[in-house]
């Protein structure tokens, strides 16, 4: 079983693997190609060396025996105001060759753990409406709140909102969620 803990500075260059990884396995054909290409992982390891540094603990990652990342998710306070949540999950990626295996589920349940922890009681995401990650979410019990049209590189796509109203009732019934290992 992967080992989920908070991101430090060092794991930031395989964050950003899974990130580019991850993104071009998911979206091809949903966002133009271009996107996908000029994706770089030394402008994500800049990024998420930001993150990390500005939000100790707001990135989880799990890795393997041998500390290799599998999948990495980030959270935080909910950026537009537009919805009652409170806290967001801003990305959540399990690699390729590591979906399916239940890796998602204990990331998203301890980016949970991390906003009920910092006084958030309910959260959302956005996802892509194209995306069947979205059965990921209804499957841990997210529900559709709002939908809008986002723009990628000259692209108009649906996306909708899924929220969770109460995340330590949540954390109660899924079972399953660990304090990441600081
Ligand atoms: C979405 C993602 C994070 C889920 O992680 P995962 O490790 O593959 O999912 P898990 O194995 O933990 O699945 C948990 C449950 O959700 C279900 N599930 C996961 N992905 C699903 C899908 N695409 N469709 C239907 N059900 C799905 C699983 O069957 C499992 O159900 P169970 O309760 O019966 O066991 C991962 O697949 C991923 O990184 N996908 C590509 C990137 C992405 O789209 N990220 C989200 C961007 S908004």
């Amino acid at each position: 079983m992967p080992l989920i803990r908070a991101a430090s500075i060092a794991d930031v260059q395989a964050i950003a693997r899974v990130d580019v990884e991850t993104w071009r396995t998911t979206y091809a054909g949903i966002l133009p190609d271009h996107v996908l290409v000029e994706m770089s992982p030394r402008h994500r390891s800049a990024f998420w060396t930001r993150f990390v540094t500005r939000h100790p603990g707001d990135v989880i990652v799990a890795v393997d025996s041998r500390n290799q990342v599998l999948g990495f998710g980030s959270c935080g306070t909910q950026r537009d105001d537009c919805l009652p949540s409170g806290g967001e999950i801003f990305s959540i990626y399990v690699q390729p060759d590591q979906q399916g295996l239940g890796i998602g589920r204990q990331l998203l349940l301890s980016l949970f753990f991390r906003l009920v922890q910092n006084g958030h009681k309910a959260c959302m995401l956005w996802v892509l409406d194209r995306n069947p990650s979205r059965f990921f979410y209804e499957r841990l019990g997210g529900r559709v709140v709002a939908r809008q049209t986002l723009s990628y590189g000259g692209r108009e796509v649906g996306a909708s909102a899924y929220a969770w109203a109460d995340l330590p009732e949540t954390l109660n019934s899924r079972g399953r969620a660990r304090s990441p290992t600081e």
